[in-house]
This record gives C-alpha cells, sequence and structure tokens, in this order.
C-alpha cells in the first residue's frame, strides 16, 4: 500500500508556536512531529508517500525529509495552496495514488499501535474505507463515531447529547473510489471540505470498517495537547 500524510492547515490553536514554523516540523520529544507517523507507515512496509503541506512549507519538508532514501522511502511532495480542508487536501493524492488502496495519516497524530494490526479486514473492498477509533473520555470535543450492532452508522461532529465515547482519529485507508466521494462534497459552515462529511458517506452505506487502537493516541493540535504530547514522549 502507499501512504498519504497530510502535514497542512494553519495550526491557529499552536499559535504562536506555528506562526513561522510548520506545526508537523514542530519537536515532539527528539524529533520533528512528523517522523512519527511517517516511521508509522514505513514499519508496515509502505514505500511510496506523498506528503501535502501549505506551498510556504514545501523548503522545510524537502530539507528535513530530502527525497525519503533515509528511511527507504520514495517521497513525494506536493503543495495544497490554501488550508481548505483534511479532504481537499486528500483529493490532491489522486494521481498519486493510481489504483490501489492507501493508507492517509494526519501528521499530527501520534499513536502506538501499529497498523500492521489494523489490517484485519483488509484487503478493503472498493466501495469500503477505513478509520481508526479511540476511546475518549470527553467525547463532545471529538468526532464520535455512532455505532449501532458493531457497525458504524454515522459520525457526529461535538456531540452535545451522549452517542458513545469512540472518536475518529486521524488514522485512515481508501480505496481510489474516495476521490469520487470527495467531489461530491460540499465545504461545511466554516468553509471547509471535512473528512467526515467524506466518511460519513461509508458510513451511513454501512462500508465503514473500523479498528479500535488499544494503546495511546494523541492529536497534538492544541497548545495543551502538544505539551502533553511532549510530556509523555519524553517521559516514557
Ligand atoms: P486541523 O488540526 O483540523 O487543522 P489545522 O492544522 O489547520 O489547525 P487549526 O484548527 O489549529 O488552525 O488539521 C488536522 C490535520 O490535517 C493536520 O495534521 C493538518 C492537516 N490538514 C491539511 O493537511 N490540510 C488542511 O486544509 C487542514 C485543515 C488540515
Amino acid at each position: 500500500m502507499k501512504g498519504v500524510l497530510l502535514a497542512g492547515g494553519s495550526g491557529t490553536r499552536l499559535y504562536p508556536l506555528t506562526r513561522g514554523v510548520n506545526k508537523h516540523l514542530l519537536p515532539v520529544g527528539n524529533k520533528p512531529m512528523i517522523l512519527y507517523p511517517l516511521e508509522k507507515l514505513t514499519k508496515v512496509g509502505v514505500k511510496d508517500v506523498l506528503l501535502i503541506t501549505g506551498p510556504e512549507h514545501l523548503t522545510p519538508f524537502a530539507h528535513l525529509l530530502g527525497d525519503g532514501t533515509e528511511w527507504g522511502l520514495n517521497l513525494h511532495i506536493r503543495a495544497q495552496v490554501k488550508p481548505g480542508g483534511i479532504a481537499q487536501a486528500l483529493g490532491l493524492a489522486k494521481e498519486f495514488v493510481g489504483g490501489e488502496s492507501f493508507w492517509v495519516l494526519l501528521g499530527d497524530n501520534l499513536f502506538e499501535d501499529s497498523l500492521n494490526e489494523m489490517q484485519s479486514d483488509f484487503p478493503l473492498k472498493e466501495d469500503e474505507a477505513f478509520v481508526a477509533l479511540k476511546e475518549v473520555s470527553h467525547p463532545d470535543q471529538f468526532g464520535i463515531a455512532q455505532m449501532e450492532r458493531g457497525d458504524i452508522i454515522n459520525i457526529v461532529e461535538k456531540p452535545k447529547r451522549s452517542i458513545g465515547n469512540l472518536c475518529v482519529t486521524g488514522i485512515y485507508a481508501y480505496t481510489p473510489k474516495v476521490f469520487e466521494v470527495i467531489a461530491e462534497v460540499k465545504p461545511s459552515l466554516r468553509g471547509e471540505m471535512e473528512i467526515s462529511s467524506v466518511n460519513n458517506f461509508y458510513a451511513q452505506a454501512g462500508k465503514l470498517k473500523y479498528h479500535i487502537l488499544k494503546n495511546w493516541w494523541m492529536d497534538a493540535g492544541t497548545t495543551k495537547d502538544y505539551l502533553q504530547a511532549n510530556r509523555f514522549i519524553i517521559g516514557r
């Protein structure tokens, strides 16, 4: 499988840390954040990776990663001209992906489980997609998977009433059919093409496979969570 690493966005919840530096280049422990998800891909044998980031950050990523040889990778880097949402960024991977299923990781998600453990339902059928879920104690702060008889039937952003405590993490897998789904996605009220809209298309069709993460998972998207990720990684 190929891999797509998303490292665009604005990182406003980390200001002022991210005014001059891309979020995914900030240190976590002794290395830049992006190396954590990148190394997850290499550990599962991924050889071809496309990294997507804002145009102003292409050079720093090229400095850090080169052409990927150091990680045994064939690395491509592509610009997302404006941060129009995760689904928009993913849409830029169409030509790279070709005909195969592929992993998609958000560059600010750090986790312990191996991607290997998640593949029990693979290969995905053409009309299926995959998300990794994680139990959380504050479901009102996440996109939550609503379950029925063991299937995900819906994903609700920051639910106000209790519909469960399994949040959708930034670990996904798709087939090339996802690009047809993305083409139908309309921007949300905040003007972004949301990955939840894409995943909901699959959930509502009963085609969203999942794996519940067993070990630690962190989204380093806010200053508090970013500092906590550092404390956690350094203290291990
Ligand atoms: P978010 O944390 O949802 O968005 P952001 O990085 O713009 O941050 P903020 O809300 O603080 O301004 O992004 C989650 C991941 O998705 C992150 O790793 C960056 C990536 N991403 C893109 O690659 N392109 C995009 O257009 C967006 C919005 C996010």
